[in-house]
C-alpha cells in the first residue's frame, strides 16, 4: 500500500480562530493544503464576506489524509450507533489525539467545526444542521469555545446552505474577540409550586392586552403534558401535568390553573410556533378559544419561503443580528 500523503494544518500563531474540516480532498492532497478545492474557495470567499481574513485563520482537518474514494466513512461511521465499526477506527483516533494537541497549541478564541465529522470529533455532538450556529464547549478541549457550521461541499450542492454558513461566519467574528462562552442569563420555573404558576398566570393577565405572550404545549398520548409561557426571552415557566404516570396537581389546584390558563389563551394576545397545532388541540379538547396574534412559523415561511421554518433555524437566524445584519438573500 502507498504511503499517504499528509495535508498539515497551516495558520499563523496566535490564531484567534480556527477551522476544522473533515479530510483534504484530491486538491488538498496534490498541494499539500487544507481547504484550497472548491470548497475550500467557497469557504474562503464566505469568510471575506464576513470580514475573516483566511491568513489570519488556523486552518486543518480531523484526519490529515485524503481517504479512499473520499469516504470519511472508513475512519469515522457517524450514520451507525456504533461509530467506532469503521475499518481505519484506531487511526481516527489517532488523528484526533493529534487534533488535540494542535488546538492546545494554537488556542484559539473560537473553532469552526465545519461539517458532521469535525462535530463529532470536537463535541461528540451528531446533525450539523440541528447544531450549526450554537456557541458550544469542546468535550476534546474542555473550555474551547466551538462554533459548527455547514460543509460548503454541502453549499455546492445546495446553495441556500452558503447563506447558513455566512450567518455562522458572522457569529464566529464576534466570538472570536474572547475565548469566553457566555450565555444569557434565563430564568425559567420549570416544576412549580401551585403558588409559583398561579401567581405568574396573574401576572400575565395583568399585560396589556397587545404584548405578545409566547406560549407552547407539549402533548403525549393525547393529553396536554405541559404548557409554556413567556413575554422576554429572559423570564418563563413551564407548567407540567403530569409527575411520572400519575398527575403533577391536585384535582382542584389543576381546574384552578386550568381556569387561568384559558383566560390567558382567551384574553391576551398569543404568540408562539406553528400556533395551528397548539389551538385546534386546545379547542378539540377543552373549547379553550386561543387568541393566536403571531405565529413564527407561518412569518418565516412568508418572509422567506426557501428556508427551514422549524425553530432550531429561525431561533439560529433571529437570535444573531450583529450590527444589523439580516440575511443576504
Ligand atoms: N473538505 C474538507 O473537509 N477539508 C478540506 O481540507 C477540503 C475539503
Amino acid at each position: 500500500m502507498n504511503k499517504a500523503i499528509m495535508v498539515p494544518g497551516e495558520g499563523p500563531p496566535g490564531a484567534k480562530v480556527a477551522f476544522v474540516g473533515e479530510a483534504p480532498g484530491a486538491e488538498e492532497e496534490r498541494l499539500r493544503r487544507p481547504f484550497i478545492g472548491s470548497s475550500g474557495t467557497l469557504l474562503t470567499r464566505l469568510m471575506t464576506t464576513a470580514g475573516l481574513l483566511r491568513s489570519n485563520c488556523y486552518i486543518t482537518n480531523v484526519v490529515k489524509e485524503r481517504p479512499l474514494n473520499n469516504d470519511i466513512g472508513l475512519f469515522v461511521n457517524l450514520a451507525s450507533n456504533n461509530v467506532s465499526n469503521a475499518p481505519r477506527y484506531t487511526e481516527y483516533q489517532e488523528y484526533v489525539r493529534i487534533l488535540e494537541q494542535e488546538l492546545k497549541e494554537v488556542a484559539p478564541n473560537v473553532v469552526v467545526a465545519v461539517g458532521a465529522t469535525p462535530l463529532w470529533a470536537l463535541c461528540a455532538l451528531k446533525g450539523v444542521t440541528k447544531w450549526r450556529g450554537s456557541i458550544l464547549e469542546s468535550t476534546l478541549v474542555p473550555g474551547l469555545k466551538v462554533i459548527p457550521t455547514i460543509h460548503p461541499a454541502a453549499a455546492l450542492r445546495q446553495w441556500v446552505f452558503s447563506h447558513m454558513i455566512l450567518h455562522d461566519l458572522r457569529r464566529v467574528v464576534e466570538e472570536s474577540r474572547s475565548p469566553a462562552i457566555e450565555r444569557p442569563e434565563r430564568q425559567y420555573i420549570i416544576r412549580p409550586t401551585f403558588l409559583e404558576a398561579t401567581n405568574f398566570l396573574n401576572v400575565l393577565l395583568q399585560q396589556d392586552a397587545d404584548t405578545p405572550i409566547a406560549c407552547d404545549i407539549e402533548v403525549i398520548n393525547d393529553e396536554v403534558s405541559c404548557i409554556s409561557f413567556a413575554v422576554t426571552p429572559s423570564v418563563g415557566i413551564s407548567i407540567p401535568f403530569f409527575r411520572g404516570p400519575g398527575p403533577y396537581w391536585a384535582i382542584e389546584e389543576e381546574k384552578a390553573i386550568w381556569r387561568l390558563i384559558a383566560e390567558v389563551l382567551e384574553t391576551k394576545h398569543m404568540a408562539g410556533q406553528n400556533l395551528a397545532f397548539d389551538s385546534t388541540f386546545l379547542y378539540t379538547k377543552f373549547g379553550i378559544r386561543m387568541n393566536v396574534c403571531e405565529d413564527t412559523m407561518v412569518g418565516q415561511a412568508i418572509a422567506l419561503p426557501d428556508f427551514p421554518k422549524g425553530l432550531d433555524f429561525i431561533t439560529s437566524i433571529y437570535f444573531f443580528d450583529p450590527s444589523g445584519h439580516r440575511l443576504e438573500l
